[in-house]
């Protein structure tokens, strides 16, 4: 798992992003936050989403403040609700008239601290999977056709997906994907990752098969953990007691900044392309390196059950006939 590729990638230094535009979930904090930083910083126009209007505000302060000249603006978007995330499509889809481009999209939003009894949506999906796989499937195939028509000007659009590195930590076969045989917080957490890389995964091969020239990444952010992240006005602000634990972690674990690196090389890298796995080199921690993900989520088998079972549950489908036409 540990690849033995030197790192020639150098996360603080990203290769110039004027002119693109990518959208993040979950930007209003974590990994999604500072993701965003990074991309800002590298000059790319930032799409920042979150599901509440105050925090993202905070977000949005908090990035014009540490990225001087940051070109980015918020958009609502709770990825648990279907209804939002087709009205965040449309809005990205009408604002893209001005703009002209989407490069990227940044699959980040996620529930980490699942809750211990299973919850259900509004429209009755368990809250984890729901958050954390359905409402990406749906988004992805919202935006799919702007992602297609950005490739017509000769690049390769991508999406990229957060896997997780608890994925390989036993064999979570996502048979019964709303856990309604069987709920645990944890199995909950790890269950929806196999899902997300089994997604990202089968959404690049998928798209290969349509000739959609739209790539597919998966990435893992190894640990990262706000105790070890510098603290933001409005987005990380640890208690002294959770910076003193987060310190026992230090050997294993990292900042949500640097947990951002691999998300983010996924997605400006030009060397990277669809269907691969990105994680930190030291699997928990470093820069990040190519990797290869748990034999459960890249399983043929699985990947397709898991395709269907999503598209059964969100009641779509990705639209490829029509993004093979719009990147002509
Ligand atoms: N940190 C790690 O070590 C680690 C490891 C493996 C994978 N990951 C993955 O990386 C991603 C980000 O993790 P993180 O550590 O940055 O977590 P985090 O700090 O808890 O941030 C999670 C983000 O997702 C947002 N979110 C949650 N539910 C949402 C919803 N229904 N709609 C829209 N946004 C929602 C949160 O918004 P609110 O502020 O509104 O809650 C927040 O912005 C997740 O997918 C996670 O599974 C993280």
């Amino acid at each position: 798992m540990i690849a033995r590729e030197r790192p020639s990638w150098d996360p603080t230094r990203l290769p110039d992003q004027s002119g693109r535009t990518f959208l993040i979930t979950g930007g209003n904090k974590g990994l999604g936050y500072f993701a965003a930083e990074q991309l800002a910083g590298a000059g790319a126009h930032v799409i920042l989403s979150g599901r509440h209007p105050n925090r993202l505000a905070a977000a949005h302060d908090a990035l014009e403040a540490r990225v001087p000249g940051a070109s980015v603006e918020t958009l609502l978007l709770d990825v648990a609700n279907p209804g939002s995330i087709r009205a965040a499509a449309a809005s990205v889809r009408g604002g893209l008239f001005q703009r002209g481009r989407l490069d990227g999209v940044l699959l980040n939003a996620g529930i980490v601290h699942t809750p211990r009894r299973r919850e259900l949506t509004r429209d009755g999906r368990e809250l984890v999977i729901a958050t954390n796989a359905l409402g990406h499937f749906v988004l992805a195939a919202e935006l799919l056709v702007t992602l297609a028509k950005t490739a017509a000007r000769g690049v390769t659009p991508r999406m990229v997906w957060l896997g997780s590195v608890s994925t390989r930590l036993g064999v979570y076969e996502p048979t019964d994907m709303q856990l309604e045989r069987g709920y645990a917080a944890w199995r909950a957490y790890v269950q929806s990752k196999v899902v997300v890389q089994a997604l990202g995964l089968e959404a690049d091969a998928r798209l290969r098969a349509a000739d959609v020239p739209v790539a597919s990444v998966v990435a893992h952010p190894g640990y990262a953990i706000g105790g070890r992240t510098p603290t933001v006005h409005g987005v990380n602000q640890p208690s002294r007691g959770k910076r003193l634990r987060d310190a026992l972690q230090a050997p294993i674990a990292q900042s949500k900044e640097r947990g951002a690196w691999a998300p983010v090389r996924a997605l400006v890298d030009p060397r990277v392309e669809g269907g691969q796995y990105w994680g930190p080199r030291f699997v928990t921690r470093g820069a990040p390196v190519r990797q290869t993900p748990s034999p459960t989520s890249s399983d043929p088998e699985v990947r397709r059950r898991v395709w269907e079972e999503c598209e059964r549950l969100t009641r779509s489908e990705w639209p490829f006939a029509r993004a093979a036409r719009a990147a002509r």
